[in-house]
């Protein structure tokens, strides 16, 4: 018998080579135990030192090699006796993972489906807390992975957040972020759990010796368009409030490739792509619509349709040059139901549009209009992080934080759908008078500004 002894539970270059080994040395799989240290295996008198790999190789198809990357993160103990027999399979049974039904092949991509699920629910669910003081601000969050997906998502957060330095602390391992590099920890024990000031206790004890504050500050601050407005201090920077700093302004092409692979719902399986905003960075004013259409959806660009000629329509009976605002949607995929060569319009849900706003807030950021004009009920949602009755709101200038304007108004599909031509024509009447709310406000900045 053979016992492997993995050095971590995600150790998937040690399970690679010890695999690769005895492979070479015919070792079947029912011959063959393993375990990670530190679950009880390296005490016993049975460890043996490691298999030599005899000269000569074998391939197995690079799906395999990325499928075990991703299984080997399930918590299930038997994951690396399942990917040594598929491995051993493999051998003589090039093709194994096309043969879907065969119950070893559909439980590896199980496991992986459930890691990538677990990835996903960690990137949508965190939520960072500001501790530490002063110079040492930190935001740290609790998370219980279901699966060993810190390392797999950390790199994830470190771009999203790349600004402020971030702990993301769970009983598996920690995972930090310096405004430098990721490091990881050991977990915190379940006996430690934080809850309310112990967290900062934690923090205060276990993490704040890792972090050099003054490297930290100085890239923070280097990314920073505020940079000119924040004080240096004899040992570091005074970090910006939380507010600028998790939304510190990204380049709109920047968020534009990160979108391209959002998978923070459901919704990306079936579209064609991400259907991210347009328009100039220095935009006034941003609009936002529901989601893409079909052909919206095709063309990769928002309001391209019917939806969209009607919009430059009334926007030039406003007196607003579409070329100059920020077009995008709440919901960045589009969503139908498939019947038959036509995909049917489906209305995005709540968690569809909380999934997707992170993409919204991150534009805002970006681009700081003076305005936001949200078109119809989804955008409306979206705006105000609730839901926001239109007839109630619209017309008027709304206040949202940090200066900027909102404006309310209905969405132009909807003047679209109208079946009565007189209703059709008072409604799009009204639909420019509110966007010549928005010219207005335009014009007396500009005048502001003169
Ligand atoms: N409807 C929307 O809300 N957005 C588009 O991009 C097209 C139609």
């Amino acid at each position: 018998m053979h016992h492997i002894i993995l050095d971590c539970e995600t150790d998937f270059d040690g399970w690679r080579t010890a695999a690769r080994a005895l492979v070479l040395n015919d070792v079947p799989p029912d011959k063959v135990t393993w375990s990670v240290r530190n679950h009880g295996h390296e005490l016993s008198d049975d460890a043996q030192a490691p298999l030599e790999a005899p000269h000569g190789t074998f391939n197995v198809p690079a799906k395999f090699v990325e499928l075990a990357k991703t299984a080997i993160l399930h918590r299930d103990a038997e994951r690396f006796a399942l990917l040594y027999r598929l491995l051993w399979r493999l051998r003589r049974d090039h093709d194994l993972l096309d043969v879907a039904d065969d119950p070893d092949v559909a439980r590896i991509h199980a496991m992986a489906k459930a890691v990538h699920h677990e990835a996903r629910r960690m990137r949508t669910s965190i939520r960072f807390r500001e501790i530490g003081r002063e110079h040492n601000s930190h935001f740290v969050a609790w998370f219980e992975p279901q699966h060993h997906v810190v390392e797999l998502a950390a790199p994830f957060f470190a771009s999203r957040f790349a600004d402020m330095p971030w702990s993301i602390l769970t009983p598996d391992v920690c995972a930090h972020w310096d405004g430098h590099a990721v490091s990881i920890t050991p977990g915190i024990s379940e006996a430690e759990t934080p809850a309310g000031n112990r967290l900062e206790e934690i923090w205060q004890r276990h993490y704040a010796a890792i972090f050099n504050p003054a490297r930290c500050a100085a890239k923070k601050t280097r990314n920073l368009p505020e940079a000119s407005t924040i004080k240096p201090t004899s040992e570091s920077v005074t970090p910006p409030e939380p507010a600028m700093v998790r939304h510190a302004a990204e380049s709109l092409n920047r968020l534009r490739e990160e979108a391209a692979d959002c998978r923070a719902c459901h919704l990306y399986e079936h579209a064609t792509q991400t259907v991210f905003g347009e328009g100039p960075q220095s935009a006034q004013v941003v609009l936002v619509g529901e989601q893409p259409g079909d052909k919206e959806d095709l063309a990769g660009k928002p309001f391209v349709g019917p939806a969209g000629l009607m919009l430059n329509r009334a926007l030039d009976e406003a007196g607003i040059d579409r070329k100059k605002v920020y077009v995008t949607n709440a919901v960045k995929h589009f969503k139908f139901l498939a019947r038959g060569k036509i995909r049917l319009h489906q209305k995005p849900n709540t968690p569809e549009i909380k999934a997707c706003r992170q993409w919204y807030e991150r534009e805002l950021a970006s681009i700081k209009p003076d305005l936001v004009v949200a078109m119809g009920a989804t955008a409306a949602q979206c705006v105000f992080n609730k839901l926001t009755p239109i007839g109630k709101n619209r017309g008027r200038l709304i206040d949202l934080d940090e200066g900027v304007k909102a404006l309310v108004t209905v969405h132009p599909s909807y003047l679209l759908r109208l079946p009565d031509e007189d209703a059709k024509a008072r409604e799009y009447q009204r639909f420019v008078e509110d966007l010549k709310i928005a010219a207005e406000l335009l014009r007396k900045r500009a005048h502001a500004a003169a």
